[in-house]
């Protein structure tokens, strides 16, 4: 049967033209995901986008309007089953119960599961174990912080073996230490082989902990793929180049005459004795601009490199999707200037 043969399928997480429709709303267009084992994917889109639908369809919690879903190449739609046991899925809202000790909640999750009575206690411990909550089993739940509440949500979760986690917005209102810490027992789960997929409307939320990542807006998935490759099609480089502040007038002049005369600068912005330039080219062109400066008798006091920030990204993917045109400064200056 032709249709067989072509469900064979070597990633994890596979869909194929996945629409979720509610009522007149088409909430997931035509998403084509594509996971490998292990990977850290970060799915990032404003509110609305539809990241909770998406999940919610690899976790069988709705079913599709229209399209395929392979978990670990099974056909979600013939053996739900078999994927149930295999994805865990973690909400956004999750409560821990407050009156109870973490390792109650956790063996009480342990029995639902259908953990026999006499695994629980190790199951519940290697989970512990696995988000770093081993010192605190014994803490009420009312107690915790949102980023331990977390974490053993986070346990109940892994209780039944899942090989592939979602996690809807898990870093929302954690302080930086926290998010750390999910960053380390995701890299840790995906050393045994567990893939996560993780979602936030902030980007810089994910950008350091996911290995790849998929931008959605408006029910579409964007772009997909490994972050490094994102940033190498997108590159948005910029220099940061600062001055001696006891400056003249004309220095700062001659500054802006040599930027603008440099093939490789595209845009400058300044603040007092501080340049920030769109540069387009490589290391050799970047001495040889702080050559010209510093022959110019400019006093540079530092000139600095950074990589496009995700966000750059971000705005470069989605904005030439927008309804509305990005109208910029100068725009504006020159239409009043005919008025
Ligand atoms: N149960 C529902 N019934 C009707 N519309 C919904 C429902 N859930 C979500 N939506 C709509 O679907 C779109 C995508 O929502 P959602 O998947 O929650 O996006 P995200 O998680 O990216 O914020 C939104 O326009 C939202 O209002
Ligand atoms: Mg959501």
């Amino acid at each position: 049967m032709l249709q067989k043969a072509n469900t064979a399928t070597d990633f994890t997480v596979e869909t194929r033209d996945v629409r979720l429709d509610y009522g007149e709303l088409t909430a997931v267009d035509n998403v084509n995901l594509r996971i490998t084992a292990g990977e850290i994917y970060g799915l990032v889109g404003p509110n609305g986008a539809g990241k909770t639908s998406l999940l919610k369809m690899l976790s069988n919690l709705i079913r599709p309007t229209y399209g395929e879903i392979f978990i670990n190449g099974t056909d979600l739609a013939e053996d739900p089953w078999k994927v149930h046991r295999e994805v865990g899925y973690m909400p956004d809202l999750s409560p821990v119960a407050p009156e109870l000790k973490v390792w109650e909640f956790l063996e009480f999750f342990a029995a639902a599961y259908g953990i026999p009575r006499t695994e629980r206690k190790q199951r519940v411990a290697e989970c512990l174990e696995q988000v770093k909550m081993t010192e605190h089993r014994e803490a009420f739940g009312k107690g915790l912080s949102r980023g331990m509440m977390q974490r053993v949500v986070l346990a109940k979760t892994l209780i039944p073996h899942p090989r592939i986690l979602i996690l809807d917005e898990p870093a929302s209102g954690m302080d930086p230490l926290a998010r750390i810490n999910l960053k380390r027992i995701l890299v840790e789960l995906g050393r045994e082989g567990i893939t996560s997929i993780v979602s936030s409307h902030i980007l810089t939320e994910l950008g350091d902990m996911c290995t790849s990542l998929g931008i959605m807006h408006k029910g579409a998935l964007v772009r997909s793929g490994d972050k490094a490759s994102l940033l190498i099609d997108h590159p948005v480089h910029t220099r940061t180049l600062s001055i001696l502040s006891r400056h003249s007038d004309k220095d700062a002049e001659t500054v802006v005459s040599i930027l603008n005369s440099s093939e490789h600068v595209a845009d400058v912005a300044r603040q007092d004795m501080v340049f920030v330039l769109s540069f387009s080219g490589d290391e050799e062109a970047e001495a040889d601009l702080l050559k010209e400066l510093i022959l110019a008798e400019i006093k540079v006091t530092s000139f600095s490199r950074e990589s496009a920030s995700m966000e750059d990204v971000l705005i470069k993917l989605v904005s030439p999707l927008e309804d509305v045109d990005v109208v910029s400064l100068q725009d504006i200056a020159e239409e009043q200037a005919h008025d």
